[in-house]
């Protein structure tokens, strides 16, 4: 009696593979979901963007030419033109022939599995994006996920809203780039009214932002962290989830 407990355990903090275990593997492909779930992560982070024939499809950026043999905006492509490209091979030889994988494929693979962390990449450039996300969600009886196995996050914050107004009972996260400006108690009250997590760059993060993302009835999981001396610091802080391309990393500091 008497002892305030002072140690973090850390137990409680949520392993979230970047674009998959996108340290192993190439990022947003089967392989680096697979290694998440190998590596026993809780959730995997999956990048989406629009093709031409409104397929939810899985990559970070808004054209091939990083992390495939092809060229030109995602969106130019139709589903069958995006599954011809090699997505393996840009990361190392033994992954040549990774297809971009559809939002459904990911969703139908791993739900019960692992969880699915959802970013809506750039949505003002698509057409009701978010409907399109959110009828994936609708087939496999996702109104209303139990356990947040699906989180749906964008720096759209917009977007966000209108997915909060489309599926009410869907976890919903704001993410935060790193800006000198912080992010203020009105920023956190406006967040608080559709999202349940504030998701900010980890180098804005001290100890006083997650108190007060915490103090306004939110979570905060953030991102990239591959540094295990700041994963460390961060679970000190006491934050939610930690976004990671080394999940393997991360589970050695939470042990
Ligand atoms: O999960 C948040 C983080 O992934 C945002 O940055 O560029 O890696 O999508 P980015
Ligand atoms: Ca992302």
């Amino acid at each position: 009696h008497g002892y305030a407990q002072v140690t973090t355990t850390g137990d409680d903090v949520t392993n979230v593979a970047h674009r998959g275990a996108s340290g192993h593997a190439p990022e947003n492909t089967i392989a680096a979901f697979d290694k998440a779930v190998e590596i026993g992560a809780d959730y995997i982070e999956v990048d989406v963007h629009m093709s031409k024939n409104n397929e939810v499809v899985v990559i970070h950026d808004a054209t091939v030419n990083r992390t495939t043999d092809g060229e030109g905006r995602v969106n130019d492509f139709t589903l069958r033109e995006l599954h011809q490209l090699d997505a393996g091979s840009w990361f190392s030889d033994e992954y040549k022939g990774e297809q971009i994988p559809t939002l459904g494929e990911v969703l139908d693979r791993y739900l019960g599995e692992i969880g699915i962390l959802i970013e809506v990449k750039d949505p003002a450039n698509y057409n009701n994006m978010e409907r399109f996300v959110a009828i994936e969600l609708i087939k496999r009886q996702l109104r209303k996920p139990t356990d947040e196995e699906v989180i749906v996050q964008s720096f759209d914050h917009a977007s966000m809203e209108r997915f909060h107004n489309i599926l009410p009972d869907v976890p919903i996260g704001v993410l935060v780039s790193n800006n000198p400006n912080g992010i203020s108690d009105e920023q956190l009250k406006a967040f608080q009214t559709y999202a349940d997590y504030t998701n900010p760059n980890h180098l804005m993060v001290d100890q006083d932002l997650v108190t007060r993302i915490q103090d306004h009835g939110m979570q905060i999981s953030t991102w990239t962290v591959n540094d295990p001396n700041r994963m460390e610091e961060l679970v000190e802080y006491g934050v939610d989830g930690i976004i990671t391309d080394f999940p393997d990393r991360l589970q050695d500091v939470l042990q």
